[in-house]
């Protein structure tokens, strides 16, 4: 599969060249993306557990999502709905639409297999674009409120907001 889009933006599937072009592309903004991720992304794809989709902008690495066909999260995983999971587009090529290219690709082979996608998002400032993202794109909230480690947090409690502290959406596809 190969998407070619109007302009600069093609959307295909992760090759194991890409496995090792993407961490000295995510060091140069400061971010330690390891060669193994992208590894045990190919391989759980190749087992079916996993799609792993990238952007290209003008032939250069720009981005990456997958999706997980059995999600982690109990009720997506009780409910038949697959994760959308780990969205991440470099810095250098934000605000190009290449989010909302990988997100067009992934929703529709979930719409293959269910009417619905399911995401989470975290809470901190670092994930207000993508907060903004998916509330523009029409994900809500699935009602369960902030889980912590996938376990919802009850009233009272108290959690560190850090990335296990998340917020699952879902968007109905069709
Ligand atoms: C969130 C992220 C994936 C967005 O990638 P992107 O390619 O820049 O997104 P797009 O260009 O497709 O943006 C689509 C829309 O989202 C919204 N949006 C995206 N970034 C935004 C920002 N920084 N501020 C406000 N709105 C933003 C806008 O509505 C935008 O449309 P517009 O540019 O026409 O206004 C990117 O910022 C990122 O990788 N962040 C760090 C990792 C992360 O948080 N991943 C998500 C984990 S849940």
């Amino acid at each position: 599969m190969l998407t070619p889009l109007s302009g600069p933006t093609v959307i295909r599937p992760l090759t194991l060249a890409d496995c090792a072009r993407f961490p000295p592309a995510f060091a140069v903004q400061g971010w330690d993306e390891p060669e193994a991720k992208f590894r045990r992304y190919l391989g759980e794809v190749e087992a079916g557990e996993r799609a792993a989709l990238v952007a290209e902008w003008a032939g250069e690495l720009g981005g990456y999502v997958t999706v997980l066909w059995k999600s982690p999260y109990e009720a997506f995983r009780a409910a038949g709905i697959p994760e959308i999971s780990d969205l991440n587009v470099l810095a250098a090529y934000r605000r190009r639409g290449l989010a909302t290219a990988l997100l067009d690709e992934a929703e529709r082979l979930i719409a293959e297999r269910s009417p619905i996608a399911g995401l989470g998002v975290g809470l901190y400032p670092d994930y207000g674009p993508a907060q903004i993202l998916y509330a523009r794109r029409g994900y809500v909230p699935d009602g369960r409120g902030v889980c912590y480690g996938g376990r919802p947090v009850l009233g009272g409690a108290t959690i560190r907001l850090d990335d296990d502290a998340l917020l699952f959406l879902t968007r109905r596809l069709r």
